[in-house]
């Protein structure tokens, strides 16, 4: 199934001129960018993103660092999009995220893990999607190598 997530290069993940990297494995793996913006997150936008970990002991740790410096947010679209970008992050946890992740191969610990990304929940990407962008924000094309890809 096609589907489309959100996917953000944390502050840290910026800092340590990590996009390209980033970048370069979604696209390897054969996932669209239809969107990006490099931009910062306000208090207001930290909270809503954020907003089912309220009550959690970490979340002004949390909200602090997000809104410390720019992130990347971008929207990628492909097969199973959401699952795939999330198998490919790795664990929350670079202690416990596998070589080849991610998170695995360049989180330093439970806030500076490099990169966030929609979970499966049902409505979660589309929910942040809308947060972030615009629709004329996302562009809709068909990339060269689709049509055999799909
Ligand atoms: S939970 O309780 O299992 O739902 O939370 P979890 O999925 O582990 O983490 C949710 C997001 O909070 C971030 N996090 C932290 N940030 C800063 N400091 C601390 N201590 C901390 N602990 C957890 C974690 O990286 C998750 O961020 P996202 O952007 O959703 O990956």
């Amino acid at each position: 199934m096609t589907e489309r997530t959100f996917v953000m290069v944390k502050p840290d993940g910026v800092q340590r001129g990590l996009i390209g990297e980033i970048i370069a494995r979604f696209e390897d793996r054969g996932l669209k960018l239809v969107g990006a913006k490099l931009m910062r997150i306000d208090q207001a936008l930290a909270e809503e993103h954020y907003a089912e970990h309220t009550d959690k002991p970490f979340f002004e740790d949390l909200t602090d660092f997000i809104t410390s410096g720019p992130v990347l947010a971008m929207v990628w679209e492909g097969q199973d999009a959401i699952a795939q970008v999330r198998t490919m992050m790795g664990a929350t946890d670079p202690a416990e995220s596998a070589p080849g992740t991610i998170r695995g191969d360049f989180g330093l610990d439970m806030g500076r893990n490099v990169i966030h990304g929609s979970d499966t929940e049902p409505g979660s990407a589309e929910r942040e999607i809308e947060l972030f962008f615009d629709e004329e924000e996302l562009e809709d094309y068909e990339r060269i190598d689709e049509a055999w890809l799909y």
